[in-house]
């Protein structure tokens, strides 16, 4: 995510980027400072769910709802929007506080490593969005313990292929490269099943959290 616009915005409603803005920097995410995201050049919105398998694992995603294709849009960050997922400008009347950021250091010096005969994992647990897609097949870290396995390999893999958070990578022990999908750039609202948060500020709904 382009965090470079924190500091401008201030609350206030997004100023339209011009020609050269887009012409420049294509399809970018821009934090406003104590205000919503602003979306540039076109990123696909829907509604994503997770689907559970009959033991209750999630187990993959389903695209419920696709939002028409719009050049630029705002989204809601404070979560009080009436017009939710996108911004009504409510933040300004409740002085909307979003200095809350992710770490910058990089991914590997926060991963701890689970090397596998055929596959190493890498988990930066901080990460972690609650959305259990490792738990199932006995979870990926003893899916990657026996991953000379050809089945356990497989589900390591999509495991780690459905985790929304970014927690989870696994590797191609031999080759030493990541094994991830290729993704088109979109923003997916997450729904989650009833009950399944566990973490404060992670509210039961939509959360355009899920970015690819
Ligand atoms: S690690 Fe990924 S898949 Fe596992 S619970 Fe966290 S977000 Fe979900
Ligand atoms: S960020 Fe504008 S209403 Fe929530």
């Amino acid at each position: 995510m382009n965090r470079e616009g924190e500091e401008k915005g201030e609350g206030t409603a997004p100023a339209k980027p011009s020609w050269e803005e887009i012409q420049k920097y294509g399809q970018r995410i821009r934090v406003c400072k104590n205000g919503p995201y602003q979306v540039f050049g076109g990123i696909p919105l829907s509604v994503q769910r997770i689907v559970l398998d009959k033991d209750g694992f999630s187990s993959e995603w389903r695209e419920e709802e696709k939002f028409p294709v719009q050049d630029q849009y705002i989204l809601c960050r404070c979560g009080r929007s009436g017009t939710r997922p996108f911004c009504d400008g409510i933040h300004k009347e409740i002085f909307f506080m979003g200095t809350e950021h992710a770490s910058r250091e990089p991914y590997i010096s926060q991963s701890k490593e689970y090397a596998g005969p055929d596959l190493v994992l890498t988990d930066a647990e901080i990460l972690c969005s609650v959305a259990k897609f490792c738990e199932r097949a006995g979870g990926i870290w003893k899916l990657t313990l026996e991953s000379a396995n050809k089945e356990a390999r497989e589900i390591a893999i999509r495991e780690a292929a459905a985790c929304p958070s970014g927690r989870l990578v696994v590797w191609d022990k031999m080759t030493q490269t990541p094994i991830e999908p290729k993704f088109e750039p979109s923003i997916g609202l997450v729904e989650y099943p009833p009950g399944r948060f566990e973490r404060p500020g992670l509210g039961q709904g939509r959360h355009p959290h899920h970015l690819r």
